[in-house]
């Protein structure tokens, strides 16, 4: 007898899917997420009981949690993402592809029975402002308790997203387990999962996603890179809108102008500490506000210009590196009603992480769960820990950052983590150069996914792991938006990352980038100087904003060097990826790098 809570709704086609689900998962019970802070601390207090978390100290930070996963379980696992489209081709060859029946043959067999002892959560939950015109709704079934209070920060759930789904509205279905049935004679454990069976599976045609086995991040909060980037690339592509793993910040000036910015980097190259940048000392009256910091719904509003909203409610944010010196917003932000996930616990009952404080603490409980200490060889945070905090509790959110309609986006800025040949700030010559700029996009890989850390891959627009559909036909999508606009937002390449010869970084970044931020803003707008080079537009040592700063034109100079030749063989791995792609590619691409060769 499976316990049921009484469904809240009467969407048909809801819950005859629950009902299926149900059926096929066998949980012992069903229960429907109001998301009220009731059910939350219902939720947490049974997980502290269970030992899948530890409460914080209450004085330090209040209503925060810290859980430790298994250790196989730390990242998003891209070798294991499926692009299930009728079409091998609808995939494209950046993406891993099977068969939609045989996947879900596959998935069938993977689902049967696989929550038994567990109660499976119905989670119906808004992408953007509840009731929005460019928002989406999505209900994800789940196993997990960690996914439930996760999803409560990181988007709207509950209640509320019922009322406005209605009796039959759209939703996109999405099917989460942690793939670890609690069977006559299995113990549980703190973090069930199943590394070695784990698919993170999406249906472009059929717009649903279905998730085995990793209780981590973006592989099981299906609501962010599931729906919010794959499943929604493929919608704005029919739609006619973009969907893009991109932070979205507003620039306030002195005299009071807002200027908002969009900017794609790839994971864990500097999202969230841009969209809340603490502007130097020296720039007085300058104050950026977030809108959001990891993904951005764009869509052309009824003036032809592009209009940007933030899906989410929340940060899932890297915690490494982040300190009242780097991000005293993130570190605001997660002050308190925080979750955090693989930091390492203080004898305080507080959390730390490497880079968190110059000095670390005499002793900590790491990760994995083992005493550390400074003289221990590992670091006592995973490199990919995180912290989950609501973005109300940001002290710089912008006033706008939940207004439906979203905001004017006067610039799209494209970066990576590149330690040589890439300048600080470029600027494209136009839409298409900056299409193209985004499209060649390379960066080295860091922890927050699975593979060789540093190694340099092609990463466009920061989305070769969260496209739904063929990048050949996503670069299309992006020269075709031009189309449909009468004023196209302005594109810039940017590189904090760039090193000297002792391996230390060129520029400080940071706070620092306000200064690049400042140039780009101007230039969107009209109002800034540049010079024309073959790269495109840069700054001259005079178009940029130096008070408060000590940085020599010297020293800018190395910053913004491009060596001729050097660029010219960087065309090279474009190339490689343009064949890759080379049945979708649009011509567009071709005819760019034609002109940036001559132009060398
Ligand atoms: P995801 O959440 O994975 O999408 O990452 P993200 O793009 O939001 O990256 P985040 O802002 O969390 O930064 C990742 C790492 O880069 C952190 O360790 C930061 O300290 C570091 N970082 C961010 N900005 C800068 C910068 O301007 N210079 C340098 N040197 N490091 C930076
Ligand atoms: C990223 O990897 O880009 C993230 C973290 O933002 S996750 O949600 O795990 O995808
Ligand atoms: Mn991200």
């Amino acid at each position: 007898m499976v316990d049921y809570d009484t469904p809240k709704t009467q969407h048909k086609a809801l819950l005859k899917w629950i009902q299926k689900m149900v059926e096929l998962c066998e949980p012992d019970a069903v229960h429907w997420c109001d998301g009220s802070q009731k059910e939350a601390d219902g939720l947490f207090d049974m997980m502290v009981d269970k030992g899948m978390c530890v409460k914080l100290n209450e004085k330090l930070r209040p209503n925060s949690y810290l859980f430790r996963s298994d250790p196989s379980d730390v990242a998003r696992v891209e070798s294991k993402t499926f692009i299930c489209s009728q079409n091998r081709h609808g995939a494209g060859p950046t993406n891993n592809w099977e068969d939609p029946r045989t996947m879900r043959r596959k998935m069938k067999g993977l689902f049967k029975g696989c929550m038994h002892g567990r109660t499976m959560y119905v989670i119906p939950f808004s992408m953007g402002p509840v009731g929005g015109p460019i928002s989406k709704i999505g209900v994800e079934l789940t196993d997990s308790p960690y996914v439930v209070v996760n999803m409560r920060i990181m988007a709207r759930i509950g209640d509320p997203v019922l009322e406005v789904l209605g009796d039959d509205g759209f939703f996109v279905p999405c099917l989460h387990s942690v793939g670890y049935p609690l069977d006559e004679g299995v113990e549980d454990v703190p973090w069930p999962c199943d590394p070695e069976n784990t698919h993170i599976v999406h249906f472009p045609e059929e717009r649903t996603i279905v998730s085995y086995g990793s209780g981590y991040g973006g592989n099981a909060l299906l609501g962010k890179k599931c729906l919010a980037l794959r499943i929604a690339s493929t919608m704005a592509r029919d739609e006619g809108w973009m969907a893009e793993h991109m932070l979205i910040l507003g620039l306030e000036e002195p005299d009071g102008t807002k200027t908002y910015v969009a900017a794609a980097f790839p994971s864990a190259c500097g999202k969230t500490n841009f969209a809340m940048l603490t502007p130097p000392e020296g720039m007085d009256g300058y104050k950026v506000t977030c809108v959001g910091d990891d993904i951005a719904w764009i869509k052309p509003g009824p003036d032809g210009r592009l209009y940007a909203i933030n899906p989410e409610a929340g940060f899932f944010g890297v915690a490494p590196g982040t300190s009242v010196k780097t991000n005293p917003s993130a570190m605001s932000s997660c002050e308190r009603d925080s979750i955090f996930t693989n930091v390492a616990l203080t004898d305080d009952g507080d959390v730390w992480w490497e880079g968190m404080t110059d000095e670390a603490p005499a002793h900590l409980i790491d990760w994995k769960g083992n005493d550390w200490t400074p003289g221990s060889e590992t670091p006592s945070a995973h490199p990919n820990s995180r912290f989950t905090a609501p973005a109300a509790n940001c002290p710089v959110i912008d006033p706008d950052w939940e207004k439906p309609e979203g905001v004017r986006i006067h610039a799209i800025v494209f970066g990576g983590r590149r330690m040589s040949d890439v300048p600080l700030v470029t600027q494209a010559f136009n839409w298409g150069h900056g299409v193209y700029l985004g499209a060649t996009i390379g960066s080295e890989m860091t922890a927050a996914a699975e593979g060789t850390v540093g190694k340099i891959r092609r990463d466009p627009m920061a989305m070769l792991p969260f496209c739904g559909y063929h990048m050949g036909d996503y670069f299309r999508h992006w020269i075709r938006m031009q189309r449909d606009l009468n004023e196209t937002p302005r594109i810039f390449n940017v590189n904090w990352f760039r090193k000297g010869e002792e391996g230390n970084f060129l520029w400080p970044g940071f706070s620092q980038n306000m200064r690049p931020l400042r140039w780009i803003v101007e230039r969107a707008t009209g109002r800034a100087g540049a010079k024309e080079t073959p790269i495109g537009w840069m700054p001259r040592y005079e178009d940029l904003d130096w008070r408060g700063i000590d940085f020599s034109e010297e020293d800018y100079d190395k910053l913004m060097d491009f060596d001729r030749e050097r660029i010219r063989m960087q065309t090279l791995p474009h190339e490689e990826l343009f064949l890759k792609l080379h049945t979708h590619l649009p011509k567009e691409m071709i005819f760019e790098r034609e002109l940036l060769i001559s132009r060398l």
